[in-house]
């Protein structure tokens, strides 16, 4: 199933990569959450294909009606994870695809067609990127380590939600070597699990935007949780914490 998705996904990434060079109509759904026919267009393209070939799954995706699908055997997208950047021109965007069986994760890609850099798992197999195998890095010394975070679309409409993402930069920044803001939860979490970034953590992300990552990052050797360290739960769980594990527990002391 792996390869031929991947086959797949290359295909899409060139409905998005032309779209990065194009005029981009620009409507807003919220504040600050963006789309474009390109995420409807690299959506739709991948919906179709995965209905024909992977009949066992329902599609769970971002710019469609998921309110009668449920979370069970399915495949679930982000057509672009990273939108803003896709509408702008910085080259982190990305097509997610996470594959779950009865609820458990079992195939995770992420492809960045600007990068041409496909990053991919399955469950018990490693991960890997343009097909060689990744690690998370060893630095278990947090004031070395460098973080990752995410702006919730909410920090723009709910004062606590931005109040919370200054206070918990208020805590890490001086402990840690620094902290970037990507904008792709999806390209995030590949970071991790290829030894760039030792943590990543955002809150109110949705299924779509780390479905595959965490799967990618598991099997890279990191560790993914919840605020309280247990393991997180998608579609339930507000804050997502995200490390080579070395950094874990000193992360969580400090945003708890
Ligand atoms: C967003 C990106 C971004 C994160 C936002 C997500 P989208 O996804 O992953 O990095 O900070 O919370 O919603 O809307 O570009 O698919
Ligand atoms: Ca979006
Ligand atoms: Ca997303
Ligand atoms: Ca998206």
């Amino acid at each position: 199933m792996k390869e031929r998705l991947k086959e797949i996904i290359k295909e899409a990434g060139k409905i998005l990569h032309e779209g990065y060079y194009s005029n981009k109509d620009v409507t807003f759904k919220a504040k600050k959450d963006l789309v474009t026919k390109y995420d409807v267009g690299v959506e739709n393209f991948l919906k179709e294909k995965f209905s024909e070939e992977f009949t066992d799954f329902n599609i769970i995706a971002e710019e469609s009606d998921n309110s009668n699908i449920e979370f069970k055997d399915s495949i679930i997208i982000d057509p672009i994870d990273g939108t803003t950047n896709f509408v702008n021109g910085v080259p982190h965007t990305a097509i997610s695809v996470g594959v779950y069986k009865d609820k458990k994760p079992f195939i995770g890609i992420v492809y960045n067609p600007i990068l041409d850099e496909m990053y991919e798992a399955q469950i018990g197999q490693g991960a890997y990127l343009n097909g060689k195998q990744i690690k998370v890095s060893d630095e278990n010394d947090f004031q070395k380590a460098l973080m990752a975070t995410g702006f919730p679309y909410s920090s723009g409409t709910n004062s606590d939600d931005l109040n919370d993402v200054i206070e918990k930069i208020k805590t890490i920044l001086p402990k840690c070597q620094d902290i970037r803001r990507l904008g792709s939860a999806a390209i995030d979490l590949c970071m991790v699990a290829r030894g760039t970034y030792e943590g990543y953590y955002e809150m109110n992300l949705k299924a779509w935007d780390v479905s595959a990552g965490i799967i990618i990052l598991n099997e890279a050797g990191g560790k993914v949780s919840t605020l309280n360290g247990s393991d997180y739960r998608l579609f339930e769980d507000k804050y997502i914490v995200a490390t080579n594990g070395y950094i874990h527990n000193s992360l969580l002391e400090l945003i708890k």
